[in-house]
């Protein structure tokens, strides 16, 4: 790992906000590797240093990635004036520069990771990387064997371009169907917005997967927990 300086190992770590934090140091209250260290700007390997704030371990996490089950009625933003976000969820956590890969609807539920590792994000949601998402959905109508068909074919959305190969599985069709579906893409509303175009709202949607990662079915909507060390490198690996 590159080397940090000593405050913003700090201030990373949620220890105070710089200035706070480079005062600490000067005031001597900071051990690193078991000697006092009070200049800021000196630079240590995160991985290789073990740092104390009034003899008190402080770790380093240079990446965090969590797994929510998102709820419905809050936004996949950092921040928001009307509603909780999905960061409101999670509470506890090293870094403060953690954000949503890519969005849920308000009303959407399940699988939504949350994390600081920007280029983990680009890639994930990339479109030419084609990561396929799918959702369960619950379907105001009859959901037929033609729908299956178009939703194959791609679908004009009103977007440049029909939309890509998607596959949608009926798990029950009845008045109110339910259903699987598998998109590569990422438009606004686009379940939505794929189902409108056969005159069939979606009722409720809830994504299961991302790419290589599943939602943890132990994880009821508002819960989430830490990827494990073989998700984040699946994710990294093949997205
Ligand atoms: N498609 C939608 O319409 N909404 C979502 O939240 C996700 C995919």
């Amino acid at each position: 790992m590159s080397l940090i300086r000593l405050d913003k190992y700090l201030a990373d770590m949620q220890v105070g906000t710089r200035s706070e934090v480079k005062k600490m140091i000067r005031a001597g209250k900071v051990q690193v590797n078991g000697h006092s260290c009070q200049n800021p700007d000196e630079k240590f390997d995160p991985d290789q240093t073990e740092v104390l704030v009034d003899h008190v371990k402080v770790g380093y996490a240079a990446y965090e990635y969590f797994m929510l089950n998102k709820p419905k009625g809050c936004v996949s933003a950092t921040e928001d004036h009307r509603y909780p976000t999905v960061l409101d969820y999670i509470t506890d956590h090293k870094r403060k520069d953690l954000f949503p890969v890519g969005r849920l609807d308000l009303d959407t539920e399940g699988l939504l990771l949350i994390t600081n590792d920007g280029e983990l994000a680009h890639d994930l949601l990339s479109p030419s990387k084609h990561i396929p998402k799918t959702y369960e959905a619950m379907i105001d109508g009859i959901v037929t064997e033609d729908d299956v068909a178009l939703f194959a074919q791609g679908m004009d959305i009103g977007e440049k371009k029909l939309t890509k190969p998607a596959k949608l599985v009926i798990l029950k069709s009845n008045v109110i169907s339910h259903v699987q579906i598998t998109i590569c893409e990422g438009k606004f509303h686009q379940i939505k917005r794929m189902f409108d175009v056969v005159h069939k709202p979606v009722l409720e949607l809830k994504r299961l997967s991302m790419g290589s990662l599943t939602l943890d079915e132990s994880l009821s909507p508002g819960e989430y927990r830490a990827l494990t060390k073989e998700e984040i490198s699946y994710l990294r690996q093949r997205g």
